[in-house]
């Protein structure tokens, strides 16, 4: 089995090619710009388009592959943006049509997870994913990978990147965030938004950049937000581990790369005598490989996604993806 995935839910488009045993052979990726504003689905998709033929092509090279090689096409189905998605279906089907070889659809939250659980070996965790455009507490009940705990407005990743943008950082924020907040003395205070089993962080944004405004440093600021919004996803994160009866917590999306979070986690995991597992940096941000081995387990499990069928999903949600392979 040689599966090449194609990741295209938002800014950052992804080849990576995974065999039978998630041995990663090619893990590539490619971000717009984003130093500029929000997303505009359009341009990423533009910029898609442009970047994945030259993309599959340096992923085959660095694989040392041929195309006739691949056993299987996966694509990320969902949740996301409609242009970037289609960008990235459009792609899949071609090549599977081409090869001849099966197709797979894939969502991406539960490609975090499942990526997740095969490198750092945990079975049954509680995933905190906090990425740039999610913020998410799932774990495996009832047949299903359910969202116990999710941002009730933006991104914690966003929130970062917005507060990088009128502070002046680069482009993304997080870490030169984490830089700043190492010299960090004093703790601002925030509004703490939990709510239930729900997190919030526009109302964070706007107090961190008021206080910047009115000569805050930037360094009391960093280490606020990042004390502030790390004890908030640590709070629902232990609240649904212990609703759920699971010892082991398992990090997902780019903003877990934070050492400090990495640092919050541990020691809330330490306290219940649970552990954590982190997987390396590539495979916890937005890429093609946790699409492509999500892609090879749902094929083993019996799942193909006929073309008639490959429409993308922009709001697939997490407890909407059968899990045959779970049971
Ligand atoms: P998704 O589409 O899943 O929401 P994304 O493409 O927006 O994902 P990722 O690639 O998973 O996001 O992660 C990017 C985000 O991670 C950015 O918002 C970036 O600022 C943040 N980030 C990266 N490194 C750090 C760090 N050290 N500390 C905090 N945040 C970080
Ligand atoms: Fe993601």
């Amino acid at each position: 089995m040689i599966c090449l995935g194609i990741e295209g839910t938002a800014h950052t488009i992804g080849v990576g090619i995974v065999d039978g045993d998630c041995s990663v052979m090619a893990n590539l990726t490619k971000m717009i710009d984003g130093s500029k504003g929000g997303i505009h689905p359009r341009e990423a998709a533009n910029h898609h388009a442009e970047h994945i033929v030259p993309l599959m092509n340096e992923a085959m090279a660095e694989a040392g592959l041929s195309y006739g090689d691949l056993t299987l096409v996966a694509f990320s189905q969902g949740p996301g943006l409609g242009p970037c998605l289609r960008t990235a279906a459009t792609a899949a089907r071609a090549l599977s049509l081409s090869l001849g070889v099966d197709l797979v659809g894939v969502n991406h939250c539960v490609a975090h997870l499942e990526i997740g659980r095969k490198v750092t070996g945990c079975s049954d965790p509680v995933l905190l994913y906090a990425s740039g455009g999610n913020t998410q507490v799932i774990a495996y009940s009832g047949g299903r990978y359910r969202v116990f705990g999710e941002t009730l407005d933006i991104g914690i990743g966003n929130m970062i990147d917005k507060f990088g943008r009128t502070t002046g950082m680069p482009f993304p924020a997080g870490p030169r965030l984490e830089t700043y907040a190492r010299d960090g003395k004093e703790l601002l205070d925030l509004p703490y938004s939990v709510k239930g089993m729900d997190v919030a962080f526009s109302g964070i944004l706007t107090a961190a950049t008021q206080l910047s405004r009115s000569g805050s440093s930037l360094e009391d600021l960093c280490y606020s937000i990042q004390e502030t919004c790390f004890a908030m996803l640590v709070e629902v994160t232990e609240r649904a581990m212990a609703h759920v009866e699971k010892d082991e917590v398992l990090l997902g999306g780019g903003v877990v790369q934070n050492k400090r979070l990495q640092e919050m986690v541990r020691i809330m995991a330490d306290e219940r005598g649970a552990t954590m597992f982190v997987p390396p940096g590539p495979l916890c941000v937005d890429n093609g490989a946790m699409i492509a081995w999500t892609g090879v387990v749902m094929h083993e499990a019996g799942i193909r996604t006929p073309v008639e069928e490959s429409g993308v999903r922009q709001r697939f949600r997490t407890d909407e993806v059968d899990l045959p392979w779970m049971m």
